[in-house]
């Protein structure tokens, strides 16, 4: 067999190999084999030596055509291989950049903070200021400086969360009356919303945690003329509509007169209907006169100042609002219902 038949039969052989080679490390094995320093080609130049010069230049131009068709016919399958590789990538990892990007979801104002918002408003139109006040609360605060001493059976009506330091989650948010006197002294104006809290089993309509707000005001010469015009602008406000009150004795030790306020029944306007239990006016919030022993007892001569304050229910005031039949839904979290606000 000829030089040019030997090598003829090997590109030949290579050639089939490569083609049939299932993977680019198989290919590869392939190409050192042939094209590699010890493989087979490397073997023909050796035996170059041993041709007769005048065959040389021949059998040199045979080698290197050899070389350069195998090089080729390599480097095109390889190229497949690649190509097939990136397609099975591209068909898993695809990305769909003209979908439409779902956008971000806007939040909404909880219920009661949209409540909460309107009743600030109000009242800072009318020269109150907004004051906050601690979560975490000292007997003092909470019980005592309200006029309620330790053995005050006024102390049961509210189920207190003690803490192991004697301090207490505060039950109400009257304790930001007396942080009001105590920081700014008379004349005051102030609203305190905020959280409460109480020991209480939960259920339908009641939590633990709900949220109130404190009002109070003390000046000269107040009377409850001034109580029933603050309330009565609040409420009308509030409920969107001129609306009849009337007040009923209420006892607080923080107050004298101590009273419930009410309000003439927005359903049935008197008369009486299921929400006023035919009674004709629905209860709202309790109120009086703030008790002489409270201002003393934060540094406020009671016989030069006065002053009224109201506790409002503002977690009940926002289901009455919004007409929320479950009092837990307002902490639940549950976008399904904060969503529709
Ligand atoms: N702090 C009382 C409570 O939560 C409510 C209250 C009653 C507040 C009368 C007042 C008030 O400011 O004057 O039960």
């Amino acid at each position: 067999m000829t030089l040019d038949d030997q090598i003829h039969r090997l590109v030949t052989a290579a050639m089939a190999r490569a083609e049939s080679a299932r993977d680019p490390e198989e290919l590869e094995s392939v190409r050192i084999e042939v094209l590699g320093r010890k493989g087979s080609l490397a073997q023909f130049s050796k035996e170059f030596g041993k041709l007769p010069a005048e065959e040389r230049p021949g059998a040199g131009k045979a080698l290197n055509a050899a070389k350069e068709t195998l090089e080729s016919a390599l480097e095109a399958r390889k190229q497949a291989f690649d190509a097939a590789a990136l397609d099975a990538r591209l068909r898993t990892e695809w990305l769909d950049l003209t979908l439409p990007a779902p956008g971000p979801r806007p939040g909404s104002l909880h219920p009661v903070t949209l409540i909460q918002n309107e009743i600030e408003d109000l009242f800072t139109s009318l020269g109150f200021a907004v004051l906050d006040g601690p979560e975490v609360e000292t007997e003092y605060h909470n019980f005592d400086a309200l006029n309620i001493p330790p053995e005050h059976p006024a102390r049961d009506m509210q189920d207190t969360f003690w803490l192991t330091d004697g301090n207490l989650l505060r039950t109400h948010t009257s304790p930001v009356q007396v942080r009001g006197m105590e920081k700014y002294g008379p004349p005051l104006r102030m609203i305190a919303p905020g959280r409460a809290f109480r020991n209480e089993e939960v259920d339908a309509s009641h939590e633990h945690t709900f949220y109130q707000l404190e009002g109070m005001m003390v000046d000269r010469n107040v009377s409850v003329a001034h109580l029933i015009y603050f309330m009565k602008t609040l409420l009308s406000a509030i409920f969107r509509r001129d609306v009849t009150l009337r007040l009923r004795p209420g006892y607080f030790p923080f107050v004298e007169p101590g009273f419930e306020l009410d309000v003439q029944c927005l359903i049935c306007g008197g008369p009486g209907c299921p929400v006023c239990k035919q009674s004709g006016w629905v209860e709202l919030l309790p109120c009086g006169l703030v008790h002489p022993s409270v201002l003393r007892m934060s540094g406020i001569d009671p016989d030069q100042w006065g002053g009224f304050a109201f506790g409002l229910g503002l977690t009940r005031l926002a289901m009455m609002r919004y007409g929320i039949d479950d009092i837990r839904l307002l902490q639940s979290g549950d976008l399904r219902f904060l969503s529709q606000f």
